[in-house]
C-alpha cells in the first residue's frame, strides 16, 4: 500500500486562524493527506500567516528559511516538498513572498483557501508558482468541504460566523488582509454546529472580526443578530456552553446584553478590546467610542449579569500618546478590574493611516509603559484568579492533560484546571473545587456532584 501522504501546518496568529487551519486540513484530508507534527518529513508544509504586526511577520519570513533548507534536503533525497503560504500575510504580501523566498510554491489569501487542493494539482501538474488572493464572493463556505464526523480532540471548538471588517481602525490591518464583512446565515451556522456536537464538541466560540456585528439571513428572510444566533444554538441540547470573540464596543446592543442574562448557556466572560483610555487617542484611532462609551457598555453588562468577568486588548505608544494620555489607559485598567488583558506595543503597520501619522513613540518609550501597564494586569489577573479559589466551580473537562491521570478543563472564565480525573469525563461539566492557582492556571479536585 501506498504510504499516506502529510501535510505539516503552522498557525500563528488570531483564533480565525486556528478554525482556517483545521478547516485547510480536512479538506487535504479528503485528497489523501493526513496531519503530521514533523515538518521535516511533509509532503506540504502551509504556513497559515498573521499580518497584525510586524513581529508575527518577522517569524513567517524566518520559518521561509528554514522551509528552504529543509525542502533543499528532501530534493536532494528524490522527495518533493509543497510549500503553501495561507492567511493575512499572504494575502498582503502575496508577490513579495513569492519574489522573496523561492522555496514557496503556492500563496494563497483567507478568503480563497478553499481552493487550495485545487491550487496544488495545478502547482504540480503546470510546474508553476501560483498566487490565489482575490476576494471570490463569499463563495468559500459553501465551497469547503462538509466537517467530516471523525471525533473531534477536544470538547471545545471554533466556529467562524462572521469574517472581515468594515471599521478601518486606523492601525489595523485587517479590513485589508480579511475583506468586508460578512456573515453566515443562520441555517449554515446551525448546521455547522450540529455537526461539531455530534463529532463531541460541548461548548462553542463564535469567531469573528467582529462578530458582533453578525447580521445573518435567517431562513424567514429577516437579518438576525448575534443574539438571536445565539438563542438558536442554545437550543441544541448537546451542546453546552457558548462564547463569542472578538466584539467591538460598537456593537454590544441591547438584545446581546440581555442574551447574557437570559440564557444559560452564554458563559459570563467577554472579550471586549478597549485600546487606549484617552478619547484623544481613541479618536485618532477611528474606534468611534469614548473612554465613557466603554465604561457605561461594561456597566450596562454588569447590571445584567453581575457575575461577568471581562478581558481586553490593549495598544502602547499609538502615535502622539503622551505620558498623560497612557496614565488614562492604566486609570481604566485600574478601574475596570479585567480577568486578562492581551496588551500591543503599537506597530506600524504598511498601507495603514497610522503608520504616517505625526509623533511616532520612540521604541524604549514604547517598551517602557508596556512594561508598566504588564505589571498592572498581572496584578489585576492574580486577584482575579484568587477569587475563584476555594470556591466550587462548574469545569468543562477538554482534553488529557499532560500529566498521566490528569484532565484539563476550563471554569466559565477560560480559566484553566488541571484535575486527577477519568478520560470518561471529557465532554462533561462538572463540579470542582479551586485548591490553588498558579499565575496561568489552576488545581482543582472534583467536588461531590
Ligand atoms: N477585531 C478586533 C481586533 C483584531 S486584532 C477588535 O476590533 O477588537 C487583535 C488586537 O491586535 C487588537 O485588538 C489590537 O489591540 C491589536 N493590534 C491590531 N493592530 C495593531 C498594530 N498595528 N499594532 C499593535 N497592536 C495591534
Ligand atoms: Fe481591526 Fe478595528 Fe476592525 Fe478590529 S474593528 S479588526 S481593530 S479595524
Ligand atoms: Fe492576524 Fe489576520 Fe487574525 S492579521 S490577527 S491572522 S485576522
Amino acid at each position: 500500500m501506498q504510504p499516506m501522504k502529510s501535510v505539516y501546518i503552522k498557525t500563528f496568529g488570531c483564533q480565525m486562524n486556528v478554525y482556517d487551519s483545521e478547516r485547510m486540513v480536512e479538506s487535504l484530508a479528503q485528497e489523501g493527506y493526513s496531519e503530521t507534527a514533523d515538518m521535516a518529513n511533509a509532503d506540504v508544509i502551509i504556513l497559515n500567516t498573521c499580518h497584525i504586526r510586524e513581529k508575527a511577520v518577522d517569524k513567517v519570513y524566518s520559518d521561509l528559511g528554514r522551509i528552504r533548507e529543509i525542502k533543499d534536503e528532501r530534493r536532494a533525497q528524490g522527495r518533493d516538498t509543497m510549500v503553501a503560504v495561507a492567511g493575512c500575510v499572504a494575502q498582503a504580501e502575496g508577490s513579495e513572498i513569492i519574489a522573496r523566498e523561492r522555496a514557496v510554491d503556492i500563496v494563497v489569501g483567507p478568503q480563497s483557501y478553499h481552493r487550495l487542493p485545487a491550487l496544488m494539482k495545478r502547482a504540480k501538474s503546470e510546474q508553476k508558482r501560483l498566487i490565489e488572493t482575490s476576494f471570490p464572493d463569499h463563495e468559500k463556505f459553501e465551497q469547503l468541504p462538509q466537517r467530516p464526523a471523525a471525533p473531534v480532540a477536544s470538547a471545545s471548538a471554533f466556529l467562524t460566523v462572521q469574517e472581515g471588517c468594515d471599521k478601518f481602525c486606523t492601525f489595523c490591518v485587517v479590513p485589508y488582509t480579511r475583506g468586508a464583512e460578512y456573515s453566515r446565515t443562520v441555517a449554515d451556522v446551525v448546521a455547522e454546529a450540529h455537526k461539531l456536537v455530534a463529532r463531541g464538541v460541548r461548548e462553542l466560540t463564535l469567531l469573528g472580526q467582529n462578530v458582533n456585528a453578525y447580521h445573518g439571513a435567517d431562513s424567514d428572510g429577516s437579518q438576525a443578530t448575534l443574539a438571536t444566533l445565539i438563542r438558536r444554538l442554545a437550543e441544541i441540547d448537546d451542546l453546552k456552553r457558548i462564547r463569542y470573540t472578538t466584539s467591538h464596543p460598537r456593537d454590544m446592543r441591547d438584545d446581546l446584553i440581555l442574551a447574557h442574562a437570559e440564557v444559560d448557556k452564554l458563559m459570563p466572560y467577554l472579550h471586549l478590546p478597549f485600546q487606549a483610555g484617552a478619547d484623544r487617542i481613541l479618536a485618532a484611532m477611528n474606534r468611534k467610542h469614548t473612554a465613557a462609551d466603554y465604561r457605561a457598555t461594561v456597566a450596562r453588562l454588569r447590571a445584567v449579569r453581575p457575575d461577568i468577568a471581562l478581558s481586553t486588548d490593549i495598544i502602547v505608544g499609538f502615535p502622539g500618546e503622551s505620558e498623560g494620555e497612557f496614565q488614562q489607559t492604566l486609570a481604566l485598567v485600574a478601574e475596570m478590574g479585567f480577568a486578562a488583558a492581551y496588551t500591543f506595543k503599537y506597530s506600524p503597520r504598511p498601507g495603514t493611516p497610522a503608520a504616517t501619522m505625526d509623533g511616532q513613540v520612540p521604541e524604549e518609550v514604547k517598551s517602557e509603559r508596556l512594561a508598566r501597564l504588564q505589571v498592572a494586569l498581572e496584578a489585576a489577573h492574580a486577584s482575579f484568579n484568587a477569587t475563584v479559589v476555594g470556591r466550587t466551580v462548574p469545569v468543562l473537562f477538554e482534553k488529557p492533560a499532560r500529566q498521566d491521570g490528569q484532565l484539563v478543563g476550563r471554569t466559565p472564565y477560560l480559566q484553566h484546571v488541571s484535575v486527577e480525573a477519568d478520560a470518561a469525563l471529557i465532554g462533561q461539566i462538572r463540579p470542582v473545587e479551586i485548591l490553588s492557582a498558579l499565575p496561568y492556571s489552576l488545581q482543582g479536585c472534583l467536588a461531590p456532584a
